[in-house]
């Protein structure tokens, strides 16, 4: 368990200088973890500084850049204006839980192929808000994909390399389906046969 309360202030062992933390526990790209943390810390500190999870990056902490983009039950948000006792008891996704051990998620492939990123800052954040949209859409126009990813800035790509690459994960997700579906159909007919 970390214990975040440590590193935001250390303790001097003073009496009376206790300041108040509260235990909270959320599942963090698949897997339950715990801190105890002061009411004030952010969530984007909890996954950083607490957990490591390195790849939520801090550009603004003013809810401006998107690049502390994470996704919350499944809802993009920025990671930097939300506390982290408002994850108690909830599912936090991070850009660390893309990719499986031996695979890149499409969404990746599709940076990586489309050269949607050059220094890569507010790449995590970009990608996360790039798979809330396809999961809610599956065939987004480039109109919806720039809709949708209109709370990340990019200083470097100018933007459309970085629709690209959403579109190109979109079409190998599509893909995807269809050949699992097609599989399934493959296994219906053996079965029967
Ligand atoms: S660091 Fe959160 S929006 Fe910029
Ligand atoms: S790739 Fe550098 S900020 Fe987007």
């Amino acid at each position: 368990m970390s214990t975040l309360f440590e590193e935001v202030r250390p303790s001097d062992g003073g009496a009376g200088d206790a300041v108040p933390v509260r235990r909270v526990e959320l599942t963090v790209n698949g897997e339950r973890r715990a801190a105890d943390v002061e009411p004030r810390l952010l969530l984007a500190h909890l996954l950083r500084n607490g957990f490591r999870l390195t790849g939520t990056h801090t550009g603004c902490d003013t809810t401006n850049c998107g690049a502390c983009t994470v996704l919350y039950d499944g809802v993009p948000v920025k990671s930097c204006t939300m506390f982290a006792v408002q994850a108690d008891g909830h599912e936090v996704l991070t850009v660390e839980g893309l990719a499986t051990a031996s695979e890149l998620h499409p969404i990746q492939e599709g940076f990586k192929d489309e050269h949607g990123l050059q220094c890569g800052f507010c790449t995590p954040g970009m990608m996360l808000a790039a798979k809330a949209l396809l999961e809610e859409k599956p065939n987004p126009s480039e109109d919806e994909i720039r809709w949708a990813l209109s709370g990340n800035l990019c200083r470097c790509t100018g933007y459309q390399n970085i629709v690209k690459a959403v579109m190109w994960a979109a079409e190998k997700l599509g893909a995807n389906v269809e050949s699992d579906g097609a599989d399934d159909a493959g296994d219906d007919a053996g079965g029967e046969g």
